[in-house]
């Protein structure tokens, strides 16, 4: 992995070579340079992937923070893989914003609390959880790791935490995903159906499995962006993947619902972001409606982010609410998660519960969410990373470094636990 110094003296020796008469001689136009440092190593994904420790530990217990797992990762995945998961879509944008926005608050420590103990955990929709910390839905789980989903599960029920488990790798990877992670997990697990892939036969089914809560993922849309900068990046000819050796393997088993004819550039695989396929764009409160009119599960919003979809998804019977941005996965929206989520609680009106994920990566973090008004905090970055680089006790890690990291922040900030976490322990830069 280059440094963000390395970078910048690759691109300055780049352009003074583009300068050189020799090289334009040689036919390279002026642009050469910057179009070459747009391909791998385009600057915006410098600034992301430089979050990454340039050491690569070997072992969970050199494991500092949660980007020692990303940096490890990076060495285990498959250029298309890794870059699918870390990066964001478009030109990262709201994938900054949700690291950025962190900065924004700041907490205002007391000291001689004499807190020796916190106790982190949380109750939601009736249920005790060990800490506030959730594993967020990922699709493609076995892109990470071999049964990567029911990996991820025994890790949930080895720290006792909540995992919200992605019907993506329930339908396009395993339809028996879900009692396979329900075994696993020793207890039915959430389930976080996308788009418009909730129709009554598999309500209906979660039902029969005991699903207690139906996730619905509302802000789905824009990832085949970063379907195609992955496969572009794995240098991938005209980005088609299933003619391409090293993918056709396992994507020729997968429905080809996130294919458009190739015509254009931005055809292929819906480039631009589409509203083909199944993705949310296209849905409305009708649809919520109609889904909340098919089934007494707990039934939460995920992808809310401003405070009039909170409060018509108070009014629209809904149970709560994640304040997601899919990690930057799906939009250019340009606004984190950690900033919207005061009007999204405004919105919610102290009804139903208000989730958040997005950018999450220490103890700081997850502090600044609680203190906001949030209920719980997922991951959904960080336990992949955990997952690709050491499996369950990769995952396991993560959280229980996570968890140790607010546990520091909650006792320094005087909360020995979350209902004593105040809304005025933070303060925003002026
Ligand atoms: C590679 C990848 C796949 C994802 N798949 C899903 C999915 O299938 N369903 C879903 O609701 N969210 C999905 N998400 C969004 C996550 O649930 C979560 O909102 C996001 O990862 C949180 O941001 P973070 O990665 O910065 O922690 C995905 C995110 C990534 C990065």
């Amino acid at each position: 992995m280059l440094s963000a110094r390395a970078l910048k003296d690759r691109r300055s020796f780049l352009r003074f070579l583009a300068a050189s008469p020799i090289m334009a001689a040689a036919g390279f136009t002026s642009n050469w340079a910057d179009d070459l440092m747009a391909a791998p190593f385009a600057p915006q994904d410098a600034a992301a992937l430089g979050a990454q420790n340039e050491v690569v530990i070997r072992s969970v217990k050199e494991a500092l923070n949660v980007f020692d797992f990303d940096a490890v990762a990076r060495t285990k995945l498959s250029t298309a893989h890794y870059t699918f998961i870390t990066d964001g879509s478009f030109n990262n944008e709201t994938m900054r914003a949700n690291r950025e926005g962190f900065s924004k608050y700041q907490v205002r420590l007391r000291r001689l609390t004499g807190i020796t103990k916190v106790d982190q955990s949380i109750r939601l929709f009736g249920v005790t959880w060990e800490s506030p910390i959730f594993l967020s839905p990922i699709g493609r789980m076995n892109a990470y790791y071999p049964n990567g989903a029911v990996v991820v599960s025994r890790a949930a029920k080895a720290t006792n935490s909540l995992h919200v488990l992605s019907g993506s790798s329930a339908i396009r990877e395993n339809p028996k995903v879900i009692e396979d992670v329900n075994e696993a997990r020793g207890m039915p697990v959430w389930f976080a159906g996308l788009g418009d892939t909730l129709n009554e036969p598999m309500i209906k089914h979660l039902e029969s499995l005991g699903c207690p809560v139906l996730v619905w993922t509302v802000d789905d849309g824009g990832a085949n962006t970063i379907g195609a900068k992955s496969i572009q990046r794995a240098g991938v000819k005209d980005l088609d993947r299933e003619a391409d050796a090293r993918c056709a393997g396992c994507h020729n088993n997968l429905p080809k619902i996130s294919r458009t004819t190739v015509t254009t550039p931005m055809d292929v695989m819906g480039s631009v972001g589409s509203l083909m396929g199944e993705n949310s764009v296209k849905l409305s409160w009708e649809d919520v409606k109609r889904v909340r009119g098919l089934t007494r599960m707990k039934l939460v919003l995920k992808g809310i982010v401003t405070r009039e979809d909170a409060a018509l998804a108070v009014q629209h019977g809904v149970d709560g609410i994640i304040v997601s941005n899919h990690g930057g996965h799906e939009d250019a929206s340009a606004r984190g998660t950690i900033e919207c989520l005061p009007e999204v609680v405004a919105g919610a009106a102290g009804k139903i519960p208000v989730l958040i994920d997005s950018g999450f990566r220490g103890g700081a973090d997850i502090y600044k969410a609680l203190a906001l008004g949030a209920t719980a905090v997922g991951i959904g970055r960080p336990h992949i990373w955990g997952l690709s680089a050491f499996g369950q006790e990769g995952v396991e890690t993560v959280i229980g470094l996570l968890r140790r990291e607010l546990q520091v922040m909650m006792a320094q900030a005087g909360a020995a636990s979350i209902a004593k976490i105040r809304r005025d322990s933070l303060v925003t830069r002026g």
